[in-house]
């Protein structure tokens, strides 16, 4: 039994090696290979490297390579039939069976495909050769087309040429043409009618570039008839499963790591005239979760950019509502909006490449803050309309698959909500009291320095301890060489004291070169001095209080760095500041 390899070329299409490989060994990117450690033999220096582009893996170290296929019956130790199975499902392909369904879908298939190119390429010279097509010719050129753009994607005008149909009902079967839906039966007429008549026709391709499918535009916008109309939904075209330009788009993802997805055919071509082509459409179909997926697969992040009009800012809504369960740590999801009914081939048309990609960069919003935005605008000053507000946001962060983005989303809309009303949402707003919670023999004192930062206090209280017990802290230098301080007086204090200690000699006061009033300042504040004086001579006990200090210092300095690795996260969403985030809280923990 062999596999169409049709259906084997489309796994690999659909999967980059890099996507396989990463499962099971952590990759890193060098220029336009990845490398890591070899999954075949134990190594400390990587010697393994994979190759999208060229569609390989390769071992120095063994000299194993290969295909996703190869890799995964090796490293699985699957039979081939096994290692096809299991990467159809990854790629969110149907199994082949070998049962006489897939047989039969395998022929119709082929003449589906068949007719399809038939149609297209013979309505694409048409309109190239064909003086019938002048009108379409001069259409297309209005609008900004040139040739180039024209036989990139094909484009063509059905002429609804009677010798063509004659062929085509020649050679195939009624059934298998009626199953292209290029054709529909005219009850009337009782004759078979070409359903893109006088139409310019766009072929939509499926990944591995065959047409599956077209669009067909008017020449002239008229009250009666649909600007466009596309392929009905067919065996080998499903609407929602397919992407306008995603065949071509999808081979810019080895230098590329992001895609626009825009709504119409038109704002494809016209991108792409201007030379961005990681670009896809659509076609006007609310987005699916399937397409976000495949996008996944490719691209890293996904920036929809819409019609700057109402209908496409709903889709955009519609769309960020239905994607936002997807989204994964490593992915980024985010939204352009155009101003003044722009659509992105006006937009890239009147402003140019340049711009338009400036313009994209910084004026793109993450999903997340598109859709409190949204709501945020829509909400009223009523309790009630503040309490469907929340509940709102916080029904849509539950529907996100995974946990940490779900948590993350959540976090981002609940901190928002509390800078609404800093009255009553008050725990949820970061505040350090947890962390820089006094000790309680010093917490009056804390109460009457109020002015200062109950971490300002806490480092008065260590740089007293050194000041006053510097014979204690030159026999424990190892606990306090490395703690950080935050105001930068207490700093400077601190690294005169330590570069002092450091040649072992005892710190002295009257020496140290500074400005006194650091000093005097740390004396006066420092709210542990009245506990000092009653335990002076109690080495121990300083030690313990010392100790205690330096571990809510090191506290702090965590905390703000999760905050801002927090705050970073909520607008990059990347795998790096994510595990970076993880590994900190876990320190926390710790502590
Ligand atoms: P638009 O009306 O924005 O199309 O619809 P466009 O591509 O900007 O059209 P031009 O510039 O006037 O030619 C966006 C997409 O929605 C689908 C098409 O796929 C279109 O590209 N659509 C639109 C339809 O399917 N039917 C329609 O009647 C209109
Ligand atoms: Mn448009």
């Amino acid at each position: 039994m062999k596999y169409p390899k049709e259906y084997l070329d489309e796994i690999k299409t659909r999967l980059k090696v890099s996507t396989v490989v990463s499962k099971t060994v952590n990759l890193k990117k060098r220029g336009k290979e990845y490398i890591g450690l070899s999954p075949f033999k134990t190594e400390k220096t990587p010697s393994f490297t994979v190759n999208d582009e060229k569609e390989f893996y390769h071992c120095f170290s063994t000299a194993e390579h290969g295909n996703i296929f190869d890799f995964v019956m090796k490293t699985q130790n699957l039979k081939f039939g096994e290692a096809v199975r299991s990467l159809a499902n990854l790629a969110g392909m149907r199994p082949y069976t070998f049962s006489k369904e897939d047989e039969i879908r395998e022929k119709k298939w082929n003449n589906y495909k068949s007719i399809f190119n038939k149609y297209v390429n013979h309505y694409h010279n048409e309109l190239l050769k064909n003086s019938n097509s002048t009108e379409a010719k001069d259409y297309l050129k209005n609008r900004g087309l040139t040739k180039e753009e024209v036989q990139k994607f094909k484009i063509g005008f059905d002429t609804n040429d009677f010798n063509f149909q004659e062929n085509i009902f020649r050679e195939y079967n009624e059934n298998e043409i009626k199953e292209t839906g290029l054709f529909y039966f005219d009850e009337n007429k009782k004759k078979y009618i070409s359903r893109f008549r006088d139409r310019v026709l766009f072929p939509i391709k499926n990944i591995s570039g065959d047409p599956i499918a077209v669009g067909g535009r008017v020449l002239k916008d008229s009250k009666y008839l649909a600007k466009y109309i596309n392929s009905p939904e067919t065996l080998f075209f499903k609407k929602g499963s397919n992407l306008f330009n995603l065949d071509f788009a999808r081979k810019l993802s080895n230098n590329l790591n992001s895609i626009f997805l825009v709504e119409g055919y038109m704002d494809v071509i016209g991108l792409s005239k201007n030379k961005i082509d990681n670009v896809v459409a659509n076609l006007g179909t609310s987005l699916t979760n399937r397409q976000i997926l495949t996008l996944n697969q490719f691209f890293d992040e996904i920036v929809i950019c819409f019609d700057g009009d109402d209908s496409g800012y709903k889709a955009a809504l519609r769309a960020a509502e239905n994607s936002l369960i997807e989204l994964k740590p490593e992915k980024k999801i985010s939204f352009l909006f155009l101003p003044d009914n722009h659509d992105p081939d006006s937009f890239v048309d009147e402003k140019g490449k340049e711009f338009f990609l400036e313009f994209s960069k910084s004026n793109s919003v993450s999903i997340h803050k598109f859709i409190y935005n949204h709501y945020f605008e829509n909400m009223d000053d009523s309790p009630s309309s503040k309490a469907i507000f929340e509940k709102r946001l916080r029904s849509i962060s539950s529907t996100i698959k995974d946990e940490f983005i779900r948590k993350y989303v959540l976090e981002y809309f609940l901190d928002k909500i509390s800078e609404l009303s800093p009255n009553t949402n008050f725990k949820y707003k970061k505040n350090y009291t947890k962390i820089t919670k006094s000790l309680k023999s010093t917490q009056n004192y804390y109460n009457e320095t109020k002015s200062l930062k109950a971490i300002d206090l806490k480092e008065f209280s260590f740089l007293y301890i050194l000041l006053k017990k510097p014979e204690l802290i030159k026999d424990n230098f190892h606990l306090i060489e490395n703690v950080k301080l935050f105001s930068n007086e207490n700093k400077l204090l601190l690294s005169e004291i330590l570069s002092q200690s450091n040649n072992f000699a005892i710190t002295d006061i009257e020496n140290i070169n500074i400005d006194k009033s650091l000093i005097e300042r740390v004396l006066k504040y420092a709210s542990i001095k009245h506990i000092m004086v009653k335990n002076f001579n109690d080495n121990e006990k300083i030690l313990e209080i010392l100790s205690e200090l330096i571990r809510d210092l090191k506290n702090y300095e965590l905390e703000i760095r999760i905050e801002e690795l927090e705050s970073r996260f909520s607008e990059d969403l990347s795998e790096v500041t994510f595990n970076e985030l993880k590994e900190l809280k876990k320190l926390q923990k710790i502590n």
